[in-house]
């Protein structure tokens, strides 16, 4: 075979191949917000909320509907407003029944069940994330994290008691049956989106960019 057919070859298999990877980002951008196919960008920064390309995933890391962008919103800093809350519909993932959440204190103050096994068990306020880049290094070791500063200081390890404590499909919150734990390759993503400049740009300090 000639080398220039050789070369055509490689043209039509590679390079389709390179300009349709998706970065880690964008991978954990799409974990973050749930969505089996992309984030609608465009749509996601006029509603505040995440809109997906296609459907969403109807249960992000196999557990309850819920997904980290359902109390960690775009368009509150990546947080949750007492508005947002206000205006969501009650049959939207974050008021999910089957868990241990107090209905009247989720709706009325955001505020959400935190248990972490033997050492945390209280209702809390979802944090925003805008902050993480400047507080955490690119693999996700962080100063501090949770409101009280007494949370794993790991964003790997801290996106897992995410998935259990906010995921999971019953308060027993059995790993592989209530709920599916982030692979290492899925924690590398989610870290890599949560220290990107997609999460630290959406600070309203930072609009008018
Ligand atoms: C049901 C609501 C809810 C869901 C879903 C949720 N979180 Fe959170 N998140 C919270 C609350 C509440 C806190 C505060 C925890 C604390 O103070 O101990 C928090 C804190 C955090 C923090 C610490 C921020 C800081 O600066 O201290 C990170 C990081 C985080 N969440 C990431 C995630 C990721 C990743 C997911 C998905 C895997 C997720 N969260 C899903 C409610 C939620």
């Amino acid at each position: 075979m000639k080398y220039w057919t050789l070369a055509a070859i490689f043209l039509v298999l590679a390079v389709p191949a390179v300009s349709s990877a998706e970065s880690s980002v964008r991978k954990g951008q799409r974990l973050f917000a749930g969505c089996l196919k992309k984030v609608d960008d465009k749509e996601t920064l006029k509603t505040g909320q995440f809109v997906c390309k296609g459907k969403r995933d109807p249960a992000p890391f196999g557990g309850n509907g819920r997904a980290c962008g359902d109390c960690h919103m775009p368009g509150d800093n990546f947080g949750i407003s007492a508005d947002r809350i206000a205006s969501l519909k009650s049959d939207h993932p974050l008021f999910f029944r089957g868990l241990d959440e107090d209905q009247k204190l989720l709706r009325n103050h955001g505020l959400v069940h935190v248990i972490v096994p033997g050492q945390i068990d209280e209702f809390r306020q979802s944090p925003k994330l805008v902050h993480l880049q400047e507080q955490c290094d690119k693999r996700g070791n962080c100063d501090s994290l949770g409101l009280l500063g007494d949370r794993v200081t790991n964003l790997c390890a801290f996106s897992i008691q995410a998935v259990s404590n906010h995921m999971s499909k019953s308060p027993r919150r059995i790993a592989e049956k209530d709920f599916r734990v982030p692979t290492e390759k899925e924690c590398k993503w989610l870290v890599a989106y949560m220290v990107s400049d997609l999460v630290a740009d959406q600070d309203e300090r930072n609009k008018k960019r």
